[in-house]
């Protein structure tokens, strides 16, 4: 045997036959490409799934060399990253979790995003567009006069004492001074907290003082259609409570929003307030560049988990630059000039990311919007894309069903032939949005790209690239470079081939989250501790024939309501600071607008009256804890909660009888009163 082995390979190599390479994988035809001949010639910077496949097999096999090209070539740096630039370690079982990049490398993400474009004589082109809430309200502002404003801005910060590493809070509504406010931060080398306008006075303290802001920069008010929302009363009562907390805010800038009220009606603290309108116009417009390591931390921004309070997720400056800007260039196909929206507040990732950063390191010029989408009428989003010129739209699901739910007309009086690509984010998008959005909001001409990304991983992580390859509604489809998707089962074993598990990443990518804000145990045990050797990203993923990804929904106790995400355990913990609630268990249904809906199980004190003011009040109680967009859409009055003998609430059946499937409740014999299911099944819409 062995020796007519070696007669082969001896007479292979007699013959001069090479060892077989690897045929390259061929795709079936790429649709795509002939649908949308557009993108494909003109904008797209990948053309094929085999060019993809090609930069995708470096990214992984050479990330250190894949991300460094890209960095020195396509960034500014005061000193260049080290050769070897990229150490993590993502395995909890070999010590402290970290993740690195472009260490050695000094830059800094406002030089990149303005200063770069100016120097190389781009200051005259746009960097953004203002729409306000009322149409008509508009304005726009090149590079060279976004600098200028940032630099004011960021020279007044410094005259408060704001130095390298302190944290800057914001509580703003979408209006230019936001994105301004983040890159004069990332400027001086100070760290952002942007916190969502629609967040209470209560959550607003929990931040503020987490982080110890030194100044905390808002607005007076802001329109939301034609409801006005009083940002800085809110924002008073936030410092009021952070100073209860035990942190007191030194300085408040408050900008003056002209659109609504007067200046003498908004409420100003002695000493401590001042308009944004009075103090920055003052400053100088030029202001040097603070340089820091690749490292120093760019932002923090709070998100939600299953368990405890909201975490501090916090990027660092280097690998976060890179990596959405890479993305921003790919996934949209962003060339320098092109109009780019994405309607996400910039008090949620999806904001930072793609409307303050990733468009700006593109040399792109991004629209901010203040307003609401159905204002003045539900053809508003596709007027503001007329009248500006809109290329790409990066939207939620959420939003492309409620603008369905009001009928094709409303987009059909619109024009949208600027439009060339539609963005989707935030949940897993349903096969009928999908359509609509492309059928009827892209007239069949615009590649649909479904987006995959979390808080923690700072850009896209699983994406369609347009017209590289045939979409399939509903899946985000591949990974972005670099990036190393894994599915693994309960056991956590990575499942391989065709095949469904818990969505999990293998090593570090640059946009990765750097740590939980002053809690690296919190960190390791959330992300790291689940699935050893992997990152845990909260989802549950199936991968088909063609490797594309369908991400199925969160795996823990996380309810994605309208694309954002919101914790169990603070929608209850908010609910039993009612005075009458002696406990509640809240789950997640299928809403057929915003993706999820809350559904809370509510149980009262002794002697306590079930009543409906008490419902409407319970929801009050979560608006002012939290914000308005926790609030619970059904309050269930739960006299008794399914409980294990050892106290654990099952939530599982809790969500088959919030969804009403009476007949998939399951084995019931573990409770410790089966009888309480009953009880609450009768209780359902009482
Ligand atoms: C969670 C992250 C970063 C987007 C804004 C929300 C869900 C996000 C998709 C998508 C299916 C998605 C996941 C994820 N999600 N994008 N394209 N398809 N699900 O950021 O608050 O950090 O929430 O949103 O469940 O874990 P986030």
């Amino acid at each position: 045997m062995l020796v007519s082995f070696i007669t082969l390979l001896r007479k292979a190599r007699h013959d001069g036959a090479a060892p077989e390479a690897p045929k390259p994988v061929s795709y079936p035809p790429n649709k795509a490409a002939e649908e949308y001949p557009d993108v494909w010639q003109n904008m797209a910077y990948i053309k094929s799934r085999e060019e993809y496949d090609v930069m995708y097999q470096r990214s992984i096999k050479d990330p250190n060399g894949f991300w460094r090209d890209i960095a020195v070539k396509e960034y500014a740096w005061q000193t260049e990253p080290h050769e070897h630039h990229y150490t993590s370690n993502f395995d909890v079982r070999k010590g402290k979790v970290f993740s690195r990049w472009f260490r050695g490398g000094k830059t800094n993400m406002c030089y990149n995003c303005l200063d770069r474009h100016v120097e190389a004589g781009h200051g005259g082109e746009r960097a953004f567009i203002f729409e306000g809430n009322s149409p008509g309200v508009q304005a726009e502002a090149t590079y060279a006069e976004a600098l200028s404003e940032v630099n004011r801005l960021a020279n007044w910060l410094k005259a408060q004492g704001v130095r390298r590493g302190d944290f800057v809070a914001l509580y703003m509504p979408m209006i230019l001074e936001l994105p301004y406010a983040m890159l004069a931060c990332a400027r001086i080398g100070a760290v952002h907290a942007v916190v969502f306008g629609g967040f209470s006075a209560e959550a607003l303290a929990g931040r503020i003082e987490g982080c110890k802001a030194k100044v905390l920069i808002t607005c007076s008010a802001t329109m939301r259609g034609a409801k006005p929302v009083n940002l800085k009363a809110i924002a008073d009562e936030g410092c009021e409570h952070a100073k209860a907390k035990g942190h007191e805010v030194p300085k408040v800038l408050v900008y003056h929003n002209p659109e609504c009220g007067k200046r003498e009606d908004v409420n100003m603290v002695a000493g401590r307030d001042e308009f944004w309108q009075d103090a920055v116009p003052h400053q100088s417009p030029q202001c040097p560049v603070e340089w820091v390591d690749a490292e120093h931390p760019l932002f923090l921004l709070y998100t939600s988990g299953s368990t405890g309070k909201p975490k501090g997720v916090v990027h660092a400056t280097g690998g976060f630059m890179v990596f959405v800007g890479q993305t921003t260039k790919y996934v949209f196909a962003v060339h320098p000039g092109d109009v780019f929206w994405c309607t996400a507040d910039c008090g949620w990732v999806t904001g930072h990311s793609y409307v303050t950063y990733g468009p700006l390191l593109q040399r792109a010029t991004s629209l901010v919007f203040e307003g609401v989408p159905t204002y003045p009428t539900p053809s508003r989003c596709w007027e503001v894309v007329d009248k500006w010129q809109v290329k790409q739209f990066y939207t939620a699901p959420t939003l492309i069903r409620s603008l369905m739910r009001f009928g094709d007309d409303y987009v059909a009086r619109c024009d949208r032939s600027s439009l060339r690509i539609l963005g989707s984010v935030g949940e897993p998008i349903n096969p009928e949005a999908w359509r609509w959005y492309r059928d009827v909001v892209g007239s069949g001409k615009c590649c649909v790209c479904d987006t995959w990304f979390q808080t923690e991983t700072g850009g896209h992580m699983i994406v369609n690239l347009p017209s590289a390859w045939t979409e399939k509604p509903g899946s985000a489809s591949l990974p972005f470079f670099g990036v190393q998707p894994c599915l693994c089962d309960e056991k956590g074993r990575e499942v391989p081939g065709v095949a469904e598990g818990t969505l999990c990443i293998k090593t570090s990518w640059p946009g990765a989250i750097r740590g939980v804000f002053g809690d690296q145990k919190r960190f390791e045990e959330t992300y790291f501790k689940p699935f050893p050797g992997h990152y845990f990203s909260g989802d549950g993923a199936r991968r088909d024939e063609d490797g594309y990804y369908w991400i199925t929904g969160r795996v823990d106790d996380v309810i994605n309501v309208s694309g954002h995400r919101i914790g169990t355990a603070e929608v209850e913990s908010a609910l039993v600071a009612h005075k009458h609630v002696a406990e509640s268990a809240v789950v997640g249904y299928n809403h057929p607008i915003k993706g999820q809906g809350i559904w809370a199980f509510v149980t009262l004190k002794e002697g306590e009256e079930y009543s409906d003011t008490l419902k409407k009040e319970l929801i009050t109680t979560v608006r002012t804890e939290i914000g308005p967009f926790a609030a619970p859409d059904v309050i269930h009055w739960a006299p008794g909660l399914p409980k294990t003998r050892s106290g654990k609430i099952m939530r599982r059946i809790l969500r088959k009888i919030a969804a009403n499937k009476l007949d998939e409740l399951g084995d019931t014999s573990t409770l410790a009163d089966p009888a309480v299911v009953q009880v609450l099944i009768d209780m359902r819409g009482k």
